[in-house]
């Protein structure tokens, strides 16, 4: 049961000491309120303020720490909440130190920030890795950009997608991560696995506009740069790492947990600052039906905003306003292929699809491409979802964030399917 408004709120206090952390999961159909009485603690390196009371919706697994130590209550219900001062902390704040020394030598003598890679299997602590040392970095003035290749979360954009933010000030430690003025490129699907081709294609294309951006701006070249990645890491997903490390330049690579894929990256990749570090013991594994869920949340949240704070529209399209292709056709053998053709153009090659009832609740992403040539290069604009097609009428029915009408006739289809709750 969801909490009453009227209840009044039962709040537990702690008192935290030096360098420990609280822990916990926020229940299904329950919201939980923190507040920090006395010191100064912060959530995946974005400090708290005293003078708010933080809300986290269920599902939330949050680690509260501070370094000096600090008076907190907490309401609502939760699961396994527990206090521990046993948290990698220190090597994850030394690591910051090391990459703002490398920040001020680029300023000094004109060379780059740190482009930095976070790798390590499933559930290791990347994206909260990620999170605190982008936070630790806008905190002291820097602007990294960051970047997210886990299509499996999206959390740049939605789900199936890669895409880099440039962050202004430290990320909300409550809602999601940073999504303004993305710059997003389309996958479709929720593993690199799906086609390896155009993911690492993709990878490219948001590594130029990473150094396209760097060139003009020596700000953004000297805060460097954070990628989030995958915790697919060996086959297809080992060589994306390594494709990535290569695209981004990338001086520094952090492996979470793994001392095999540490191991390996560092003989694949000599030249670069290889180092291993520990997962935090209150990372939480999450089910494939939770991370089912997850994605939802955040297409749910694409559409209608954080806490449904936002009206999203729907627009009728006719069949002829749009064209919608997929990308990628079944690759043929090498003796099918005509004899100056690779067959991994198949892998990145557009396929026209035609408008028909299966595409209800399909997700399409609207691509800024002005000729169909360029689509495959191009970023996108944002997505809809197919809500009705009318095959007399020849219209569709589409959810939009924005008003009619669409800000380009191309879009994408991939995998990802999304229904509206009532
Ligand atoms: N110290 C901590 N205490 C409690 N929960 C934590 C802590 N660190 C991370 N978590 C939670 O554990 C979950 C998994 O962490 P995270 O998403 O960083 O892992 P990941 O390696 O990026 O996972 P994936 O491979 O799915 O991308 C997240 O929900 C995160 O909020
Ligand atoms: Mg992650």
């Amino acid at each position: 049961m969801a909490q009453s408004s009227e209840e009044p709120l039962e709040f537990r206090e702690y008192v935290l000491g030096k360098e420990s952390e609280l822990r916990f999961e926020v229940e299904t159909n329950e919201t939980v309120v923190l507040h920090i009485t006395n010191g100064k603690a912060e959530i995946y390196g974005a400090e708290l303020l005293q003078t708010i009371e933080y809300k986290f919706e269920a599902g939330s697994k949050i680690a509260v720490f501070t370094w000096h130590g600090c008076k907190l209550k907490i309401a609502g219900k939760t699961e396994g909440e527990y206090v521990s001062k046993d948290t990698p902390m220190v090597m994850y704040v030394n690591t910051h130190a090391v990459l703002e020394q490398m920040r001020n030598a680029a300023e000094e003598n004109g060379s780059r920030g740190p482009k930095v890679m976070i790798c390590g299997p499933t559930d290791s602590g990347k994206t909260t890795l990620c999170r605190i040392l982008l936070n630790y970095a806008l905190r002291v003035g820097q602007r990294p950009t960051f970047v997210d290749l886990d299509v499996g979360q999206g959390t740049v954009s939605i789900p199936g997608t890669l895409g880099a933010v440039v962050p202004e000030k430290p990320l909300d430690p409550v809602g999601a991560f940073i999504n303004e003025n993305p710059v997003v490129y389309h996958f479709g699907h929720v593993s690199p696995e799906a086609n390896a081709k155009y993911y690492d294609h993709n990878i490219s294309l948001l590594a130029t506009v990473f150094h396209l951006r760097c060139s003009k701006s020596r700000r953004a070249d000297i805060g460097g740069l954070f990628i989030n990645t995958c915790g697919f890491v060996k086959g297809v997903g080992y060589n994306s790492l390594l494709h990535a490390a290569k695209e981004f330049q990338v001086d520094v690579v952090v492996v979470l947990e793994q001392e095999r894929l540490y191991n390996e990256l560092k003989k694949a990749l000599p030249k670069i600052k290889v180092v291993l570090l520990p997962k935090s013991g209150g990372v939480v594994e999450r089910s494939s039906a939770y991370r089912k869920e997850s994605r939802d949340k955040r297409v749910h949240e694409y559409f209608f905003g954080y806490q449904n704070a936002l009206n999203p529209h729907r627009l009728e399209v006719s069949f002829e306003e749009i064209e919608i292709f997929k990308v990628g056709a079944p690759v043929l053998s090498n003796s099918c292929l005509p004899f100056d053709a690779e067959p991994e153009e198949y892998e990145k090659k557009l396929v026209p699809v035609k408008v028909g009832p299966e595409l209800v609740n399909k997700l399409l992403a609207v691509n800024h491409a002005e000729c169909e040539m360029d689509i495959i290069e191009t970023n996108l604009a944002g997505f809809v979802v197919v809500q009705e097609v009318d095959l007399e009428m020849e219209t569709l029915s589409l959810l939009s964030p924005k008003p009619y009408p669409l800000p380009n006739s191309y879009l994408l289809m991939g995998d990802l399917a999304f229904m509206v709750q009532q």
